[in-house]
């Protein structure tokens, strides 16, 4: 078997670590944007500017405190709320008490950052994850950007990973309530930048090196890519991408709106697709980038590392099979991962690779191919208890079974664990038991 060492699998020479993304030009997850500008009335969620405000001055730092350790301390919100109502107002108190609240909800996506940053709950929602952002921002300071301005900048997920890299940066959103988190969050960093209210598609960006945009979007996950719903609108981001620029969408974008000229970057965050970015001008490096951020670091595989199909092949299922991770499958990028492997597809249709050696790449999960059993429910379900399974996790691709269903039906009550794929291997349904490598 072969290693990889920190994901960085061995013999591919763009496979890459994450001190190396930040080095060099080349290399460098639920998607986090939807939801639009939030016009009339500014209040995002609970956030209320004036309540905001206040809370910013020291005595509205001092309820903050009193909010955070009375709930640390595990007092109920409504004991809470009657403790800081002896000093201030229903608004403020709501203001402090939701504060402490978005903090540690925010825990996942920004870690320790989040207990000094402010949020609104949609923006909080919207806004990207510290480790997807950091990549992004290590590949703005890898092009060799020192100012850089978000045109949209929300509570500041991009615009924080990117002063934090080294630019010198500015946001601009259409909210204030936003603009207001965004600049308390630089300051409670202790980050430079400026942040102001203003309509993205009315500012001269030409003087910064780097423009950055992460449109708002109603709708854009899964199969449906409405660029109609977006804020600012495609027609927008279409001329914005005819400079240096990168520009956040949702991972369903169809390969063929991508402009000509611009790289596609998808990215997943411990195997979930969280986002695709398009990067255009000097900073497109190739056509078609995955990245994976996982564990190890952080792994990039992009079209140059693709010999295509005809090179790549079809074949019958070997002794190992690969089953990619989705930001591969959504790059267009599994013959990539075939060709890494020495092997090639089970299918012309189906994200499974197959080959005769055992590798571990951050690229795809591999597995250990056991047997092949019956396809048919009935055989399977003899097979399967004569090997004594019980707990069964069951994977499928190309097929009409919906696993948890099949599991009922199956009624196994063995002690063994067993993993089952389900998948078509040239057109024919195909069962395989396997295990993990
Ligand atoms: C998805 S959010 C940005 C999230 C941000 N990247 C982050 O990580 O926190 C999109 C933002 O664009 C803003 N927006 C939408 N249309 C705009 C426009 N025409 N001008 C300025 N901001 C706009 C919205 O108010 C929203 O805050």
């Amino acid at each position: 078997m072969e290693y990889a060492v920190a994901g960085v699998a061995r013999r591919h020479k763009h496979w890459h670590t994450r001190t190396e993304s930040a080095k060099t030009k080349l290399a460098l997850t639920g998607n986090e944007c939807q939801g639009g500008a939030r016009p009339g009335g500014w209040q995002d969620g609970r956030v209320d500017l004036e309540a905001f405000d206040w809370l910013l001055t020291d005595v509205g730092q001092r309820v903050l405190e009193q909010a955070r350790l009375a709930v640390l301390a595990g007092e109920p919100e409504l004991r809470v709320n009657t403790l800081l109502r002896r000093t201030t107002t229903a608004e403020r108190a709501a203001a402090a008490l939701t504060q402490v609240a978005l903090r540690s909800a925010a825990v996942t996506k920004f870690g320790e950052l989040a207990h000094r940053m402010y949020f609104t709950p949609e923006a909080l929602e919207q806004a990207t994850r510290a480790a997807v952002a950091e990549h992004r921002a290590a590949r703005f300071a890898a092009f060799g950007a020192r100012t850089l301005i978000d045109l949209g900048c929300g509570i500041g997920g991009d615009l924080i990973a990117a002063a934090r890299s080294g630019l010198v940066c500015a946001g601009v959103d259409l909210d204030p309530v936003r603009v207001a988190v965004a600049r308390a969050n630089l300051a409670a960093l202790e980050l430079p930048g400026a942040v102001q209210v203003a309509d993205a598609t009315e500012v001269d960006h030409s003087g910064f090196d780097l423009a950055f945009a992460d449109p708002a979007r109603r709708s854009g996950t899964g199969r449906s890519f409405r660029v109609e719903d977006w804020t600012p609108p495609w027609t927008w981001v279409e001329g914005l991408l005819r400079r240096d620029a990168c520009v956040k969408v949702a991972p369903g974008i169809p390969h063929d709106l991508v402009p000509e000229g611009v790289e596609a970057e998808w990215v997943s965050d411990h195997g979930e697709v969280k986002e695709a970015a398009l990067w255009s001008g000097r900073t497109a490096t190739v056509a078609r980038r995955a990245t994976l951020i996982g564990e190890g670091g952080l792994a990039s595989i992009t079209d140059e590392d693709d010999p295509g199909r005809t090179e790549v092949g079809t074949g019958p299922v070997d002794a190992y099979l690969y089953e990619p991770d989705g930001a591969v499958i959504r790059a267009g990028l599994v013959t990539a991962v075939a060709a890494g492997v020495h092997g090639r597809l089970i299918d012309p249709k189906i994200a499974y690779v197959t080959s005769a050696e055992a590798f571990q790449t951050p690229f795809a999960r591999g597995y250990r191919v056991l047997e092949h059993l019956p396809y048919r429910e009935k055989q399977l379900r003899a097979a399967l208890r004569e090997r004594g399974v019980g707990t069964l996790t069951i994977k499928k691709r190309g097929v009409d079974v919906v696993p948890d269903q099949l599991r009922q039906r199956l009624a196994l009550r063995g002690d063994t664990p067993a993993t089952l794929v389900l998948t078509r291997v040239a057109g024919a349904g195909t069962a395989l038991l396997v295990e993990p490598l």
